[in-house]
């Protein structure tokens, strides 16, 4: 069987949603503490939906393939719904990724979150700080 699959080698090589943005009502960026790779999101928020989202890596492969999807997902949803994506759905959504590369997919959930986070502190919108809290990686892999 292929370690990867068919839809995380198309968001590999065909990444979704790859730049800058230089009007972004929020910006996120994060590093992967296993292997040291970053990642940067920006999002264009519009009455509460995301309407526009882009993003850059320094990450490997499945970095891209992970942040591609997700900016797919929550592309056209509330900006609630952005929040509760979690590396899990990312990875399902791309039929799954190989266990040693699952850390990788937290990098793309949690650069939307910071940039979810950016966007309430510029609007000072009040939310719950327990729904940032870094994610434990050791749990990925259940
Ligand atoms: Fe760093 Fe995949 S090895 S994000």
């Amino acid at each position: 069987m292929a370690l990867y699959s068919d839809k995380v080698m198309d968001h590999f090589q065909n990444p979704r949603n790859v730049g800058k943005m230089d009007d972004a009502d929020g910006v996120g960026e994060v590093g992967n503490a296993k292997c040291g790779d970053i990642m940067k999101m920006y999002i264009k928020v519009n009455d509460g939906i995301i309407t526009d989202v882009k993003f850059n890596t320094f990450g490997c492969g499945s970095a891209i393939a992970t942040s591609s999807m997700a900016t797919e997902l929550i592309k056209g949803k509330p900006i609630e719904e952005a929040l509760q994506l979690s590396n899990k759905a990312v990875v399902e959504a791309l039929d799954g990724l190989p266990a040693h590369k699952i850390h990788c997919s937290v990098l793309a959930e949690e650069a939307v979150r910071a940039a979810v986070k950016d966007y309430y502190d510029k609007n000072g919108i009040a939310y719950n700080p327990d729904e940032f809290q870094i994610h434990d990686c050791e749990h990925c892999h259940d």
